[in-house]
C-alpha cells in the first residue's frame, strides 16, 4: 500500500521509513481501516494526505506525542536539527506581532511563526483574529535571523516560514484569562474559567508530572509486588467515629448513602476474603473545611496487605516512592528517618515537623526556678519552659516581626511568649530588661544553649503541650518570614520522616482516636486500655515530606473481642459496624496498610503552596465549583423523587 516505503510491522507498532507517502493514495475509509488496525501508524503521513500535500517525513519513527493527530510535531520541539524540514503544527494563536510573527502555543511549548510578506491571504486571516484561537499550520524551519534568537526557548533559534495556515476555531475576544499573564487573573477568574486555567504551563506540568507518578506507582505494585487492583464502592452508609461525610438522598424514604470518607472499611473486608495485597486509586470524600492543603474531594493511593507488621508497610512505601520519585527531581533521601510522636513534639513542636529547617526546640524548665517564675509571670500553676534559638537572626526581630510573632502566640491560650535578641550583653541582662526577676535562671543558659552573639532566641512559658505547639508553629512562621527577607533556612533537598507511636486516643470531651477505630492498639501498652487509656499507644504511622502530612495508616485489630472493647471505649454504636465485627470472626488474617494523600503528595513535590494546583477541577475554599455553579439547586420533580424538604434556618 505504501508503494516504495519500507513498514516495519511490530506487534503494535507500525514504523515508517521512507521519506515519502506515494501521493496517488487517497482512498481514506481504506487508511482508516488501516489505522484501525495497526494503531501506531505514523499520522503525519495520513494527515499530509488529507491535506493533499506530501510532506518529508523524519527518518526517527513518529514520536509517541505526535502519533493519531494532526501534526507532525509538538509547537515545543523543533531547534536547529529540524532546519529545512516541512512541519505541521497545531496550536493556539498565543500572541502576534508586526502582522507577520504569530506565537503558536499548545501543551509542550510555542514556537515563531513567520508569515510571508508577499501572502497578503495569511496576513489577512491572521488580521482579526483574537488570542487563543485555534490554529493549524504547515511550513519550513528556518534559523531565526543573527541577534533574534530567543535564548529562553526551546525553540527560540527557529521560526516556521508558513506555507499554509487553517483557522480551526476563532476564540471569542477578550478570553477572559491571558495565560500569558495567567498569574495575574484572580483566583476566582482562574476557577471560573478553570478550563482556560489548564493551558498555562504550570497546570499542564503539574498533571503530567501526576499521570506518570501514578502510572510508576501502579507498576511498582503490580509488576514488582504482585499487587491487585480493585475498585470498591463510593457510595456507602455513614461510618461513625471519623471526618464528616456527605450525605447522599435516595428514592427509599429516610434512607441514605453516604460517601466514602475512605475505603478503609472494604479495604479490610478485602483482607477477610483472601485478597491480600489490594491497593486502589481511590476518590475520597470528607465534609471538613477547605484548606491549603485540604479539599472536600481528593484522592488517595489506598494499600492494604495481610500477615504484615509496621516495618513491612513501611518499607513497601519507601520503595514505592523511590521506583515512582520524578527523575527530574533528583534522588530521594534515603533511609526515611523516623521519630516517635513524643519526640516529634518535644523537638519541633508538631507532629509534621519540617525537617528542612535544622533548628529544634529546648526544654529549659530545669534552669529556672519555677516558684519565683510562677510569680513573677503571674502564672496559675508551674509550668515549662522551652526555647527555640535562630542562630544570627536577631536582627529580624524588629517591632513590626515581633508584633507578628505576638499575633500568632494568641491562639495558644495562657502561653507566654518572650523574644529575645541576644546583643552585646548577656541572655540574663535581656531577661533583667525584660523585668524578669533576677534568680529567675538558675543555670548558665548561654553556655547550655550556646548562645553568640546576634542570635534571636523564642521562649515559650505555659503548659507542655500548648508552649511546644506555639514553638513548633513559631519555627515554620519566623522561617516564612526570613525566606521572605531573602535568608535561605530550609534545605533544598525534600526531608521525609515517619511519625510512630501516636497515642491511640485523644481526649476532647469525650475519648476520640487519633487514626481511626480500627487501629491496634501497642502490644506492649494492652496494661494501660483499662486504666488509663491515655497512655496507650497506637500501631498507627505517619509520613511527613517537608512539613506537610502525605499518608497515614495503621496495623489493624483483627480480632472481634478487641474491636468491640475499642468501639465501646468510643462510645460508637456497634450495632453499626455489625458487618466488620461479624467478618472479623470468620478468620480474619493479622492486616495492616496505609493510604498516601496524592493531592497533597504530589503538592510538595511540585513545590506547590495549593493543592488545587496539581488538581484539574479543584473546589474553593468555600467547597464551591464556580464553573459549574455547583453545588446547585434542585427541581421540585427530584426534591419529591428523593424525599427532601428543604428548611430555613
Ligand atoms: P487519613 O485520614 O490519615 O487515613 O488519610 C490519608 C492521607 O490522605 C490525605 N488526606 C487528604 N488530602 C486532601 N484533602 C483532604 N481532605 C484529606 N484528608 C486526608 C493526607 C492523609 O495523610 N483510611 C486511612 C488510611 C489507613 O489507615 O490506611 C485514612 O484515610 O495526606
Amino acid at each position: 500500500m505504501f508503494a516504495g516505503s519500507r513498514i516495519v510491522f511490530s506487534r503494535t507498532n507500525v514504523i515508517v521509513t521512507r521519506y515519502h507517502i506515494w501521493p496517488l493514495i487517497s482512498n481514506l475509509p481504506k487508511v482508516n481501516f488501516l489505522l484501525k488496525a495497526q494503531s501506531a501508524i505514523s499520522i503525519s503521513c495520513v494527515h499530509n494526505l488529507v491535506s493533499n500535500k506530501s510532506i518529508p517525513l523524519t527518518k526517527e519513527p513518529v514520536s509517541p506525542v505526535n502519533r493519531y493527530v494532526q501534526r507532525t510535531h509538538t509547537c515545543g520541539e523543533l531547534t536547529l536539527k529540524n532546519v529545512g524540514e516541512e512541519v505541521k503544527l497545531s496550536g493556539w494563536l498565543e500572541f502576534q506581532r508586526m502582522k507577520k510573527f504569530i506565537t503558536l502555543r499548545d501543551s509542550y511549548g510555542s514556537t515563531q511563526l513567520l508569515i510571508p510578506e508577499d501572502r497578503k491571504d495569511l496576513i489577512a486571516t491572521i488580521q482579526n483574529l483574537s488570542f487563543e484561537s485555534v490554529l493549524s499550520t504547515i511550513g519550513k524551519v528556518v534559523p531565526r535571523p543573527e541577534n533574534q534568537q530567543n535564548k529562553k526557548m526551546k525553540t527560540g533559534d527557529i521560526e516556521v516560514y508558513v506555507e499554509s495556515l487553517e483557522v480551526l476555531n476563532a476564540a471569542s475576544q477578550n478570553p477572559p484569562v491571558f495565560i500569558r499573564e495567567y498569574s495575574k487573573a484572580k483566583e476566582s477568574q482562574q476557577m471560573k474559567y478553570r478550563y482556560l486555567s489548564l493551558r498555562y504551563p504550570e497546570l499542564q506540568k503539574n498533571l503530567r508530572m501526576r499521570s506518570s507518578l501514578i502510572m510508576r506507582m501502579r507498576e511498582f505494585l503490580i509488576h514488582e509486588c504482585s499487587f491487585v487492583d480493585i475498585e470498591t464502592p463510593t457510595l456507602f452508609k455513614s461510618t461513625p467515629g471519623g471526618a464528616q461525610e456527605f450525605v447522599v438522598p435516595t428514592r427509599q424514604p429516610g434512607n441514605f448513602y453516604s460517601l466514602v470518607q475512605s475505603p478503609q472499611q472494604f479495604k479490610q473486608l478485602l483482607m477477610v476474603g483472601g485478597l491480600d495485597r489490594y491497593f486502589q486509586i481511590a476518590r475520597c470524600y470528607r465534609d471538613e473545611t477547605v484548606r491549603h492543603d485540604r479539599q472536600p474531594e481528593f484522592t488517595q493511593l489506598d494499600i492494604e496487605m495481610s500477615f504484615v507488621d509496621r516495618d513491612g508497610v513501611m518499607s513497601l512505601i519507601e520503595n514505592l516512592l523511590i521506583y515512582s520519585w520524578p527523575e527530574e527531581l533528583g534522588s530521594i533521601k534515603m533511609p526515611f528517618k523516623l521519630i516517635t510522636y513524643k519526640d516529634a513534639m518535644e523537638l519541633y513542636g508538631t507532629d509534621k515537623p519540617d525537617l528542612r529547617i535544622s533548628y529544634q526546640i529546648q526544654d529549659l524548665t530545669h534552669m529556672f526556678d519555677l516558684p519565683v517564675l510562677k510569680e513573677t509571670m503571674k502564672l496559675e500553676d508551674e509550668q515549662k519552659v522551652y526555647a527555640l534559638v535562630f542562630p544570627k537572626k536577631a536582627k529580624y526581630l524588629t517591632k513590626s516581626i515581633r508584633d507578628e510573632l505576638s499575633k500568632i502566640r494568641s491562639n495558644y491560650f495562657a502561653t507566654k511568649l518572650v523574644q529575645l535578641k541576644i546583643e552585646s550583653n548577656s541572655w540574663k541582662t535581656q531577661l533583667d530588661k525584660l523585668k524578669l526577676k533576677s534568680g529567675i535562671v538558675t543555670k548558665d543558659v548561654s553556655q547550655y544553649c550556646k548562645l553568640q552573639e546576634g542570635d534571636a532566641v523564642l521562649l515559650a512559658i505555659g503548659h507542655r503541650m500548648d508552649a511546644l505547639k506555639l514553638l513548633g508553629k513559631l519555627r515554620t512562621e519566623f522561617t516564612n518570614i526570613l525566606e521572605a527577607k531573602g535568608e535561605q533556612i530550609r534545605s533544598s533537598e525534600a526531608e521525609l520522616v515517619w511519625i510512630t507511636d501516636f497515642p491511640l486516643f485523644t481526649f476532647e470531651e469525650t475519648l476520640e482516636s487519633s487514626h481511626h477505630p480500627f487501629t491496634q492498639p501497642h502490644p506492649e501498652d494492652m496494661e494501660y486500655l483499662t486504666t488509663d487509656p491515655l497512655k496507650v499507644r497506637g500501631l498507627h504511622y505517619d509520613l511527613v515530606m517537608n512539613g506537610s502530612e502525605i499518608a497515614g495508616g495503621s496495623i489493624r485489630i483483627h480480632d472481634a473481642n478487641l474491636q468491640k472493647q475499642i468501639l465501646g471505649m468510643l462510645n460508637i454504636d456497634e450495632t453499626k459496624l455489625s458487618h466488620m465485627l461479624e467478618a472479623l470472626t470468620y478468620g480474619a488474617p493479622p492486616h495492616g496498610g496505609i493510604a498516601i494523600g496524592l493531592d497533597r503528595f504530589i503538592c510538595v513535590l511540585c513545590n506547590e503552596k495549593s493543592i488545587k494546583n496539581v488538581i484539574a477541577f479543584p473546589k474553593t475554599m468555600e467547597g464551591r465549583d464556580l464553573m459549574s455553579g455547583a453545588p446547585d439547586i434542585i427541581s421540585d420533580e427530584l426534591k419529591i423523587l428523593y424525599h427532601i424538604q428543604t428548611v430555613d434556618k
